[in-house]
């Protein structure tokens, strides 16, 4: 359902080891513009748009629609008083504040909501939104069970012209086109594996979203991530950013997963797991290995440049390292090759290095930065 950005970057070989070669600097990355909004703004010029769900996500949104020119916030809803408010001192549009989400959706001016609600309430609410006419953004996970995913999928089919667009936002960073394009072209051969993890410590960082709030006054509300009847836990709020990627880079979605999770430090009254290993099989016999670990943060990838998380793209010819950026931090992409084929010399039946300029990479151990234009 999630609508692709058409915009595509261009790299050719030559061009990636040439610019590699001249030893700039990773650019920082760029998440493009909204598709949903420039889709949606061609039949009206400034969009109306209604947030439902003001809390952490919610606002982020408001922030940057504040720097939009094409939308204007008419309408903010939240059932938490002060997470109103804030959006609607925080927005520069001053939308109207509503309580009760149907109303959003029964307001005319409304083209279009972003709904950024706990998982629970994606279903009904985009459903709401859909039979109302309007198009949709809504934050990842889209669905909190099977049955809802189904509906959703008939819903959207027989509405054509309304755009439903799911917050899963790495499709939409030039760095992850720019490296599925690589994948496209070859670059990395035929793509077997992605690993893909993110681990926080939560004991020496504690997370305002992941640990339990025991004197919050919203109670169960506040502490939505934690408890299964309003989450999906680890794998649908962190993993579902990443099992994106394999199904996007491997081409299909996985057939098979097993794996194992468990409550295994933070017995602090939580039903969802803290600690997720997963093996997904996909239907050409690629993999992706993926984890989930609330106690340690340290990164493998990116030749221990970051920590947290991060993805890597495994090639019969070489790998990609890439993550998105932070408020702190760039949206980072490194290039490893394998090492050249080795050839059987017919003279002296010793083997030959066939292409002696991939050996001076260092045999796939140095990387090379994934570069975009800039400007
Ligand atoms: N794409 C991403 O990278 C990303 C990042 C963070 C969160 N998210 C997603 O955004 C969503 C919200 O997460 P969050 O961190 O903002 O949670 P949050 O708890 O901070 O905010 C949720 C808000 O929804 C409000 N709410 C609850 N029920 C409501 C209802 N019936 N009507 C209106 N408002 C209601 C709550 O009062 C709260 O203010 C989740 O689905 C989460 O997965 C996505």
């Amino acid at each position: 359902m999630a609508e692709a950005n058409d915009k595509k970057i261009e790299i050719s070989r030559r061009d990636a080891v040439k610019t590699a070669a001249a030893g700039a600097a990773v650019a920082a990355g760029v998440i493009t513009g909204a598709p949903w909004i420039q889709k949606v703004k061609a039949a009206n010029s400034q969009l109306q748009i209604g947030i439902i769900g003001t809390g952490g996500r919610g606002y982020y949104h408001i922030t940057h629609l504040n720097n939009i020119d094409g939308a204007r916030l008419v309408a903010a809803c939240d059932i938490y008083q002060p997470n109103l408010d804030k959006a609607v001192n925080g927005s520069k549009d001053k939308p109207k504040g509503y309580k009760d989400y149907r109303e959003v959706l029964s307001n005319k001016d409304v083209d279009a909501v972003i709904i950024a609600t706990p998982l629970y309430m994606h279903f009904p609410v985009t459903r709401d939104a859909l039979l109302a006419g309007k198009h949709v953004f809504c934050e990842k996970s889209l669905v909190h069970n099977a049955e809802e995913v189904h509906a959703l999928r008939k819903m959207v089919n027989e509405r054509p012209k309304q755009v439903m667009q799911v917050g899963l936002q790495r499709r939409y960073s030039r760095f992850y086109q720019t490296a599925k394009q690589m994948v496209e072209k070859g670059l990395i051969g035929d793509v077997t594996n992605v690993y893909a993890q993110w681990h926080r410590n939560l004991i020496n960082v504690p997370s305002a979203t992941w640990t339990m709030k025991k004197n919050d006054p919203r109670g169960e509300d506040a502490n939505w991530r934690l408890l299964r009847k309003y989450s999906g836990g680890l794998v649908a709020e962190l993993g579902s950013h990443q099992m994106d990627i394999a199904d996007w880079m491997f081409g299909s979605h996985f057939e098979f997963v097993s794996g194992v999770g468990g409550i295994d430090y933070f017995k602090d009254g939580r039903d969802v797991y803290d600690s997720v290993q997963l093996i997904f099989r996909y239907p050409k016999g690629q993999r992706l290995m993926a984890s989930y670990i609330s106690t340690n943060q340290h990164c493998p990838l990116f030749g221990g440049q970051r920590a947290q998380f991060g993805e890597c793209i495994m090639g019969t010819q070489g790998t990609i390292h890439i993550t998105v950026g932070t408020d702190d931090e760039p949206a980072l992409g490194m290039w490893y090759r394998e090492p050249a084929k080795k050839v059987p010399d017919a003279n002296t039946s010793k083997a030959a290095v066939a292409s002696a300029s991939l050996a001076s990479t260092g045999k796939g151990s140095r990387p090379l930065p994934i570069l975009l234009q800039q400007g």
